[in-house]
């Protein structure tokens, strides 16, 4: 790691929230910001993304101001600017692109692209080093539901990933079918709580060594809904909840038990979880690993967890194209 005092600006714009945040190299956060578009999108019950670029497009040189400002801090000083590149929504990803070239060039300051998923994966560090390694890392957003090993920070192997819709997609899906808004994860989890495991619920491709399915557990909910007409939505969310941590714990700890590792880390939107946050502390504990997650803020999309990326990127000397690549893989760069 480079031994400077300097700051990198995040910009993160890949789906529905457009988000910046300024971090120094030990991953301490001086200033964050968010525009959230939850709002605009709550009325489709998903990201609509004709309406996250144009959102974008209003708020991004707002929302980089104001974290400018909140550290009285001069662009010029920046060690470098880091923006997600993908994967994403290409409209969205276009506007944050398009803004961090744009103010890099005019304050003669370097633009990073960087991979939105390792992103995520060095969230875990943000605010305190909490990753030890070898590790074994879920992933669990919106977009993306997937295992990787790895031996050290540079060195990231995919062993598992879903043949379908990501865990947070049936989330929000679920949520969509109960009437509770979007985003569902959130929600969910609240509910739950007041709520028993009454439906047995599919745990979809438990032999499948480390992949996910999460397609046909949102069917099988659908039908259920579609077949009984006194149900208690709390009881379905305890239910279909349940269904997903036995699903993400199974796997986890088969991962762990094949993959020999000091760290469990979990990140992504799901990883705000308190049913997630628990099972996996109780998994941890019992296979005497530690478990690395974000800070709670950290864990759904923002600008910190990209601007920490940017300083393994500047670490290396990596230069990344600038071109948006909506699907973009967690081994890229
Ligand atoms: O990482 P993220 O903010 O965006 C993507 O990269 O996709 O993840 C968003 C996902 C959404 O599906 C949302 O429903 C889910 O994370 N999520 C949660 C919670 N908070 C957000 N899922 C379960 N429990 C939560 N508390
Ligand atoms: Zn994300």
């Amino acid at each position: 790691m480079r031994t400077t005092n300097g700051l990198v600006l995040g910009i993160e714009t890949s789906c529905d929230d457009t988000a910046v945040a300024l971090v120094d190299v030990h991953g301490k956060v001086v200033a964050a910001g968010v525009a959230s578009q939850v709002a605009i999108h709550n009325r489709y019950g998903g990201v609509y993304p004709e309406a996250a670029s144009r959102a974008h497009v209003d708020k991004i040189l707002p929302t980089v101001r104001m974290v400018l400002d909140d550290a009285a801090i001069e662009p010029r000083e920046l060690e470098a600017i880091g923006v997600t590149r993908g994967p994403g929504l290409i409209g969205s990803l276009m506007v944050g692109l398009n803004a961090a070239t744009g103010l890099g060039q005019g304050w003669g300051v370097p633009v990073i692209g960087i991979n939105h998923l390792r992103g995520h994966l060095r969230s875990a560090d943000l605010e305190e080093k909490r990753v030890g390694f070898p590790a074994v890392v879920l992933l669990v957003s919106g977009g993306h539901t997937l295992l990787a090993y790895m031996r050290d920070q540079g060195d990231i192997r995919l062993i598992g990933n879903t043949r379908d819709d990501s865990v947070g997609e049936a989330y929000d899906k679920v949520a969509r079918m109960l009437g509770l808004g979007y985003p569902g994860g959130p929600v969910i989890d609240r509910i739950a709580k007041d709520g028993r495991e009454t439906v047995r619920f599919p745990r979809p491709m438990l032999d499948a060594e480390l992949d996910f399915s999460f397609s046909g557990l949102k069917s099988a909910v659908m039908r259920y809904l579609a077949a009984e007409a006194g149900y208690k939505v709390e009881d379905v969310a305890a239910s279909f909840v349940a269904s997903c941590m036995e699903v993400l714990t199974l796997k986890c700890r088969r991962a762990l038990l094949t993959h020999p590792a000091k760290s469990l880390v979990i990140v992504g939107g799901v990883a705000a979880s308190p049913q997630l946050r628990e099972t996996s502390r109780l998994l941890c504990e019992e296979l005497g690993v530690s478990l690395c997650l974000p800070p709670l803020k950290w864990s759904t999309d923002n600008g910190a967890m990209i601007a920490m990326a940017t300083w393994d990127y500047l670490a290396s000397s990596m230069t990344t194209s600038l071109e948006p690549v909506p699907s973009l893989t967690i081994e890229s760069y």
